[in-house]
This record gives structure tokens, sequence and C-alpha cells, in this order.
């Protein structure tokens, strides 16, 4: 009986891929894009204009279709899906994709950015462009960053000192650098699926999270946890990527069509994200969330040794570059 399962499971694996390919040739193209957020959320409406772009510029002869909530899988899975070829784009934030690009490490060093402009100016410049595409080997394309803000913890109670994590369960992404810096501020690491978490923090599996605004309000987990703490942790941008084995697979022209459409978006996308910070902010409020402005100086403190453990390695040089830039 099992070997019967696998036998269709690999019938299906390679039905899949065929079916991917089947709709793809110099004429047509069909791209298949799945995410973990909800449709009201900034990032999706900058996909849904990209995809719009992309309709436009190619009248009607390239399409992406868009699968929000992770309907074709958690962000991991995804990932693993355009490496195998048989998902074409995925929207993930760059913390799941350290665990396939080393280099995306870089963004969750917490507290390394100085402000937005610090950000961007790094994301657009040289360094952005390299470890976007840093994965091209893995099979995956880094297409665009959007801008994702600040990261800030959410939980039933206040946390507005490391020192409220001791003994409490911090819902993390699938990433190791989440888990090193929680696990520095004091609190124990749980790695949850986003599309998980509301029940896991309704139930008790896990005390506090933590988000940007607006993925705190459109997941709706401010129905639980009453109290946002604005430490501003990490700013770990979100990441379009298309599977490299798709992208070499399209035409010259149907590749400028895309990059162009996306970079469109992304102009987008930052516009809608800044007044989306602001309104869901205000969102949660109104709906009884209390938003805290906590010191940061004790949650930079407690996060040091999490830099001093690359002092000397690839990504101890980047931090020192990324420093540099004005
Ligand atoms: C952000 C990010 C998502 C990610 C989520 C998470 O909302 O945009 O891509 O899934 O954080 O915490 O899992």
């Amino acid at each position: 009986m099992k070997k019967l399962i696998a036998l269709f499971s690999i019938f299906l694996f390679v039905f899949a891929i065929a079916g991917c390919k089947e709709k793809q040739n110099d004429t047509h193209v069909n791209l298949k894009l799945g995410h973990a957020l909800d449709i009201s959320h900034p990032v999706h409406k900058a996909m849904v204009f990209m995809a719009e772009k992309v309709a436009e510029k190619s009248q009607g002869r390239m399409k992406v279709e868009i699968y929000p909530s992770e309907q074709l899988g958690t962000e991991k899975e995804s990932i693993e899906a355009l490496q195998l070829g048989y998902m074409a784009m995925t929207k993930t934030s760059s913390a799941p994709l350290e665990g396939f690009i080393p280099e995306m490490k870089i963004f969750g060093i917490p507290y390394l950015f100085r402000d937005s402009e610090h950000f961007w100016k790094v994301l657009k410049g040289p360094i952005g462009k390299e470890v976007l595409l840093a994965g091209q080997k893995q099979g995956l394309r880094g297409l665009c960053f959007y801008d994702a803000g600040a990261r800030s913890f959410y939980a039933k109670k206040e946390i507005s000192h490391p020192s409220h994590l001791k003994g409490s369960k911090v819902r993390v992404q699938s990433s190791v650098m989440s888990m090193k810096m929680i696990e520095a501020m004091g609190g124990s690491a749980t790695p949850i699926p986003f599309g998980e978490l509301y029940t896991a923090l309704d139930q008790g599996v896990v005390d506090a999270a933590e988000n940007n605004p607006p993925s705190f309000f459109t997941s709706r987990h401010y129905e639980v946890c009453k109290f946002y703490s604005l430490d501003e942790h990490t700013m770990l941008p979100d990441i379009l990527a298309i599977s490299t084995r798709v992208w070499n697979g399209l035409t010259p022209e149907f590749q400028q069509i895309l990059q162009e459409a996306v970079d469109e978006s992304v102009e987008y996308q930052r516009k809608i994200w800044a007044e989306a910070e602001l309104s869901d902010l205000k969102s949660v409020e109104e709906a009884g969330v209390k938003i805290i402005h906590p010191d940061k100086e004790p949650f930079r403190e407690s996060v040091k040794k999490v830099w001093d453990e690359f002092e000397g390695t690839v990504i101890g040089e980047l931090i020192k570059e990324i420093q540099e830039v004005q």
C-alpha cells in the first residue's frame, strides 16, 4: 500500500511538472505565484498591480496567477517548489530564504539598519543587488525587494523590555537568525508557519509573536493580542522570487516585460506601504490594542551577542559594509 501511495505521488509530481511546462511556449506564458499573506495586505496589492502590468505590457500573452494565504503551501514549501520548478514564483519574507541562500542571513541581524532611508539605500545599491541574485544557483532568482517595515512584538501582555520575554514562547519564522535573536533576548523561540499562527496564539501554543503593522492587522492577530510594543528589532524585506529554471525558459522579451512590471510595482508598493503602516496602526488601536513605544536600548543591548557571533565571517563583513553606507 505504502509503495502504491509513493508511486502515485511520483506520478502526481511528474504530472504537475509536465502540466506546468505545457502552458509555457514562446507565445503564451502562465506563471503561478503563491504567497502567505491576506488579499487585503499591501504586498499582495502590489503583486496584483504587477500582474496587471504584465498582462498590459504583453497584451495578454503573459499571465501571472496569484494564490494568496498559503493556498499553495507555506513560505518554506513554496521556496522548495520554486527550486524544483513546479511553482514559478513566490513572495516570501527574506527570513525563510536564509536556509537556502546564506547571504540572506544579513537581514536577520537585529538593529542593522539605522532607518528606512538607510535600508532602501542598501537594498537599491550594489549590496542589495548582489543578495537578490545570490540564490540563482540554488534555483531561486530574486526579482525585487518589497518593503516589510520593521518587526515588533505583540502578545497578550506588555513586552516593553527584553526581561518580559523570559519564560515566554515566541513564534518565529522558519529562520535560525530569528531563533538566535529571540534566545538572545531571553525568550524561547518556536517556529510556526504564518497561516497557523492565529490559532497558535489563540490557544496559547505560543505567548507572543512579532511582525510589522500591516501583517499584524491583516492577519487579525490583534483580535487575540492586545499589546503591541514597537521595539522595531528587525527590518526583514519581503522578496519576490522566480524559479531560475522557469526564468531561463522565458524568452528575453518575456523576461524584460516581467522585470519591468516588477520594478514598477516596487515603487507602487513603497507608496501604499507607508500609508498602510499608519492606517493599520490606527485600526488596531481602535480595536483596543495598546501601542507601546519602549526604550529600544535594552533590546539592542540584549542582541549584541548575535552581532559578535558573526565577526570575521562573510556576514560580519557585510555588516561593516552596510554600516558604512551613508
Ligand atoms: C511578514 C512577511 C510574510 C511572512 C510573515 C511571517 O508578514 O511579509 O512574508 O510570512 O511576516 O511572519 O511569517
